[in-house]
């Protein structure tokens, strides 16, 4: 009798655990975890993306949960054609490289430091994805009149005042049905204001990690 109250005590106990852990995704930790490999090109990328933090070699660079969205988004929109403004030392493009290992496509970054862009090149080919990245260097203000449309997916992230300038000269590339993204959306209302009240555009804020603004260029 009383191991059967005991046993039925254990049970009662344990059904409020069972449910948390089936019934909820924790969140913060599944963001804060690396996709899983599903080759030797992912697994390479996913080891330098990890050194990067280990070595503290990322500079303002976005968290995981970011990286994975950027990524994600490439892979869903097939993106053939990126644009980065803002390389950093290459974290957040190597993200987009997992995208393009499988679509076979090209990764065009920008950076204005140096330094920077020479340490991102070092982890792109590290990553063995040295030939899928050009690293434009320069103040992008300017060298961004020497991409070329179509771009199918724009990434702005230099943490500059006004990205409303970048957004007014990537528009005209990027493909109908082509994505633009910003990082940090919280900090750049103008941008936030401009992408919002364009009927050509739709635009959604994901608030996980840093956050993104997520617009789709409809027409
Ligand atoms: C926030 S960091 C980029 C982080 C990177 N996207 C990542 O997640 O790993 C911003 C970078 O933009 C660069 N930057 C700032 N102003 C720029 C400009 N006008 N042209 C090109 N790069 C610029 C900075 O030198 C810095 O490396």
């Amino acid at each position: 009798m009383v191991k059967r109250l005991a046993a039925v005590i254990c049970v009662l106990l344990a059904i409020p655990f069972l449910a948390l852990s089936q019934g909820r995704v924790p969140r913060e930790s599944y963001s804060s975890s690396p996709p899983l490999a599903k080759n030797e090109a992912e697994r390479r990328i996913l080891a330098v993306l990890a050194e990067m933090v280990k070595l503290h070699q990322t500079y303002e660079s976005v968290p995981m949960a970011d990286g994975k969205a950027l990524s994600l988004l490439a892979e869903t929109a097939d993106a053939k054609r990126i644009a980065e403004i803002g390389t950093g030392t290459g974290y957040s493009g190597l993200w987009f490289c997992l995208a393009l290992e499988g679509t076979g496509g090209h990764l065009t970054t920008f950076e204005i430091n140096h330094e920077r862009a020479m340490l991102a090149r070092k982890h792109f080919q590290e990553a063995g994805v040295g030939k899928l990245v050009t690293i434009v260097e320069g103040n992008a203000h300017q060298t961004i009149s020497r991409l070329k449309g179509p771009i199918d997916l724009a990434f702005i992230d230099t943490g500059e005042a006004s990205y409303v300038d970048y957004l007014n000269k990537l528009l005209p590339l990027v493909r109908p049905g082509g994505l633009i993204l910003a990082h940090t959306p919280e900090t750049h209302t103008d941008y936030v204001k401009a992408v919002t009240t364009n009927p050509d555009l739709e635009t959604i804020l994901y608030m996980q990690g840093r956050g993104l603004a997520v617009t789709l260029k409809k027409r």
